[in-house]
Parts: C-alpha cells; structure tokens; sequence
C-alpha cells in the first residue's frame, strides 16, 4: 500500500468522490430528543446551563413534540419535574403525574414520534437519590418495587418504551416482569447499561433539580476508569430482557460504545449528556467554535462508534442542519 501507487487522496479530490466512499452518513432517524416536563400551563422557561432547551408544561411540551416530529426525529424521552417530592418518588408513579399526563397528551396529539420515558427516582425524591436511602445506603432491592411500578405507570399511560437509568442491579428484570405481568409485554425496554458517574450530567441537575443532596452516585453508577465492565453490565441487562442497550455519557466513551456494539448483537443507544451539549453551546456562543460543523463532527463521530440512536439536545439543530 505505498506511496506513489496508492494515493489516498484521489478519493478526497470532490464532495462527490467523497460523499461514495463515506463510511458513515448521519441520519436524523437515529436521534432522540431529551425533553423536561414540568406542571402548570403555559410554562416555557429556558434552562440556564442548557441555552435552547427548556423547562415546559404539558401543553407547551405537545407543541415542541409537534415540531420534533415535523422533523423526521424518531422520539423524544421525557424527564418529569414533579409538584411534590418525598424518601421513596411517590410523586413519581402518579396517574395524574407531569411525566404520565405529558405521554398521554403526545399519545393524544397522534404525532409521529416515538414517546420514552426515563424512568428514575432522582427527580421525585427528596434526596436526589436514584434509589431508596437508609442510614445513608441507596437500598438496591427496595427500590426495584417502586420502579417497576414508575415503568408499569408509564406504559399505562401510553409510553412506546420505558427507559431505566437508575443503575440499580436487576431493575431491567424486575420491569420486563412487571409489564409482563399486566400485558404490556410489547412495551420494549432501553437500558442505561453502561451508565458512568460521570461530571458531565452537571447540566441535567441543574435542569432535572435532581443532584444529590447528600453524597453523589458513585456507589451505583460506574466508575469511568472501567471499559470491560461495561460488557458484564450490558450482558446482565440483555438477560434480564432489554430491547435496546444504552451507554452514557457519549464523548468520553466512544471505546465503550464500540466495545458494546463488537460484542452484542443488540440495537446500541448513547446518551449525548447535558454536559457535553452545554460546553459546545458555550464555546459557540463565544464564537470560539463553529457550532454547526463542531455538532455533525460529534455526532457523526457517536454514531461511527457504533450507536445507531444518539440521545442528544443538538437533535433539532441537527436535523435542520441535515435537510438543508
Ligand atoms: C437520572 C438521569 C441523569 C441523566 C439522565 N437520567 C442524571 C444523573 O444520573 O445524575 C443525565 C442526562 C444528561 O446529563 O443529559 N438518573
């Protein structure tokens, strides 16, 4: 393969040679679009570490779902802002909760968008905790009950998926049992498998009012030095009945991903964090960085790694981008 035989850049030479030999072409299609519930009406409040994205009620977040879908988006996943926290996210399995009413608003509204639900208790506890806290332990198996049932409200209300990122062990089990159990069995599940403790989910708990009050995640989410462990996670997860396994954060962990994606035939999903979306925004907004080219550059670089759907904030501007 030497040089002057073989001359790499005869393929670079024009966009169209090198648009036929592209390995990789972005498809909006992939794309999910985080979104944050909140109650009342009318609401419609800019995040402040996440320029673009906002807090809204019901009402508004049927509207930007409309927007999403006109797109060409496949889905948004919904995050809740509940009225009322407590130890154990009551507020969280709630018929009438903002997560449960925003499903079934979207299910109403007939749009063509896959409607996903986190299901979590940070949001919904007191704590911050994903899980039930006891003399300063998050309690594993007390808090599988509370989620199943959080999944199990979620499809009631009509969600397409449920989507697990508590990073409890066995929850994925103990969901697909529950749905089962009440004939929702073709509810398909996405599991946070390979989730880190990572510090680029500052963002989100700025948007989410979810942070810890005491202590932070480490003793469930894992540790960003460890690669393989992410095959047992993801392995234990397939077991237990996940549809769709996800790794989170995305940039940081590209290797995971490709690591996922060589050693499971399943579909992969990676979570482009509100971290990673805050730091291009404020780069761009200092005009040290061209915005555009910098996010079709991650996102192709996510989906190269091996994720066909990328959750990610940028999905909007990205599908514009796209179609023009
Ligand atoms: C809740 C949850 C988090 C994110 C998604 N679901 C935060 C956390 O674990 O602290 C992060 C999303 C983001 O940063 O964009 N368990």
């Amino acid at each position: 393969m030497s040089f002057p035989l073989h001359r790499p850049r005869r393929l670079r030479r024009t966009e169209k040679l090198r648009s036929l030999v592209r390995e990789n072409r972005l498809h909006t299609a992939g794309f999910v679009y985080p979104m944050f519930v909140c109650p009342g009406t009318k609401v419609h409040e800019e995040i402040a570490t996440m320029p673009g994205i906002y807090h809204q009620s019901v009402d508004q977040i049927v509207e930007e779902c409309r927007e999403v879908g006109s797109l060409g988006i496949s889905g948004v996943v919904l995050f809740g802002l509940p009225e009322t926290k407590d130890p154990r996210g009551a507020s969280s399995l709630a018929k009438d909760g903002v997560v449960q009413r925003a499903v079934e608003a979207i299910k109403k509204a007939k749009l063509d968008l896959l409607v996903i639900t986190d299901v979590c208790l940070c949001e919904y506890t007191d704590h911050g905790h994903c899980g039930v806290v006891e003399n300063g332990q998050i309690l594993n198996d007390e808090t599988l009950e509370i989620l199943s049932e959080q999944a199990l409200s979620h499809a009631r209300a009509g969600a397409d998926i449920v989507a697990p990122s508590d990073m409890m062990d066995g929850r994925v089990g103990a969901i697909r049992a529950k749905l089962d159990a009440h004939k929702f069995e073709n509810v398909p599940i996405m599991a946070y498998s390979a989730k880190y403790c990572s510090g680029f989910y500052g963002p989100f708990r700025e948007a989410a009012h979810s942070a810890p009050l005491v202590g932070d995640r480490r003793s469930y989410q894992m540790d960003p030095a460890n690669g393989n462990e992410s095959l047992r996670e993801v392995a234990m997860d397939i077991e237990e009945g996940a549809d769709i396994v996800m790794v989170k954060p995305a940039l940081a962990y590209l290797d995971v991903i490709r690591l996922v994606r060589d050693n499971f035939d399943m579909p992969v999903a990676a979570y482009n964090v509100s971290g990673e979306y805050s730091m291009v925004k404020a780069a761009a907004a200092k005009n040290w960085i061209d915005e555009k080219k910098i996010v079709l550059e991650i996102l192709t670089a996510i989906q190269r790694a091996g994720a066909e759907i990328v959750l990610t904030y940028h999905a909007k501007d990205a599908a514009r981008w796209l179609k023009s």
